[in-house]
């Protein structure tokens, strides 16, 4: 099978690709490497690609722009797409929501266009547990109203799913979306928790822990998320009219892909440091603009339709990421 894997040089672009090409599967990576954060560590991920699998092709390109889409995937017959490209990050929607129009919305059309033409046989892409917003009841159901976001990323990821519902309805392409609950792991985001801890803890830096603490996150381990999106994959909604996970009764389906393992900030920040061999200081701080309090994952479907079994707790998954952050920063 031939799978476009979009935002490749991305955190799970990057393992979602690796475990395509380590089943067999040729790939096709786009990715802009856009500066959101150090493009060091994108080019780093994309060399355990490049050279290593003789099945993966990288082709640099924005997907928002419909002639570079185009020109990177000319000569190509796609059979499926894992769309995993965005603007990500809740915080920098704040300062800088255009960068969310261009490649969550427009780059998401170019992606459903292409999917529509190209008659591909499965679109997946990727969603967030910040569509529910804050006043969802726990766990967070699928099939929950998600019209409340409290952050233009969150509007974003809302509208990749009902931009998909319209082309599953109208096209009958059949589409996957996944609802991503805090990852992390290898390879992860310097934006991101995990290593804004990790980071701080090891340099004896007091770690800012907003709403006091009282937050709770169910945290992912990439390894789960990747199985996740495989099975997913290999797995596409029928177009058969019946109702599917979050809905729809045209080939789309939406599921939680999480731990279902909600787990109190204030822990997390204590495994971080147990791995580190530090005792972390905190800095107690209001809730921040566009955050969270909760998130837990409603994994009920994933588990029924796609075999979904996320195998990974904290206490495991924290001293891997912590074990490969001091490998690759030399920390
Ligand atoms: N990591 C998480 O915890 C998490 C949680 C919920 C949802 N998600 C979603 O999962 C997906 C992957 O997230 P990630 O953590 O790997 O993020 P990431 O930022 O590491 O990866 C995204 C990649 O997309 C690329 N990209 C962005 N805009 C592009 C464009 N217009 N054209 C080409 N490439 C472009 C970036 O350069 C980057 O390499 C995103 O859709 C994100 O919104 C992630």
């Amino acid at each position: 099978m031939l799978v476009l894997v979009t935002g490749v040089a991305g955190f799970i672009g990057a393992h979602v690709a690796r475990a395509l090409l380590a089943r067999g599967d040729r790939v096709i990576g786009i990715d802009n490497l856009n500066t959101y954060y150090p493009v060091v560590l994108k080019q780093a991920r994309l060399e355990q690609l490049i050279g290593t699998a003789p099945k993966f092709r990288f082709a640099p390109a924005d997907f928002a722009d419909r002639a570079a889409l185009a020109a990177a995937l000319t000569g190509e017959s796609i059979d499926a797409i894992v769309h995993l490209g965005a603007q990500a990050g809740v915080r920098h929607s704040i300062e800088h929501p255009r960068d969310y129009v261009h490649s969550n919305l427009v780059g998401q059309l170019e992606i459903l266009e292409l999917a529509r033409h190209a008659g591909v046989g499965h679109l997946v892409y990727a969603s967030s547990s910040s569509v529910y917003g804050d006043t969802a009841t726990l766990p967070l159901d699928a099939e929950a109203r998600a019209d409340r976001p409290v952050s233009f990323y969150a509007a974003t990821k809302r509208s990749n799913e009902i931009m998909a519902e319209s082309y599953a309805h109208l096209y009958r392409v059949p589409m996957t979306g996944l609802r991503f609950f805090t990852v992390y792991g290898p390879w992860g985001r310097p934006d991101m928790a995990p290593w804004r801890f990790a980071e701080r803890v090891l340099r004896g830096e007091p770690l800012p822990i907003y709403n006091h603490g009282r937050m709770q996150r169910d945290f992912t381990f990439i390894d789960d998320i990747v199985a996740g999106v495989l099975a997913a994959l290999d797995r596409p909604p029928a177009d058969d009219g019946a109702a599917k996970p979050g809905g729809s009764r045209a080939p789309h389906a939406v599921y939680n892909l999480g731990n279902d393992q909600p787990e109190a900030l204030i822990d997390f920040v204590a495994l971080i440091g147990k791995a580190c061999g530090v005792d972390p200081v905190l800095e107690l701080l209001p809730m921040q603009p566009g955050d969270v309090t909760a998130t837990w994952a409603d994994i009920g479907p994933a588990r029924r339709d796609l075999g979904y079994d996320p195998v990974t707790p904290l206490a495991i998954g924290i001293p891997r990421f912590i074990d490969w952050y001091r490998a690759y920063t030399g920390q």
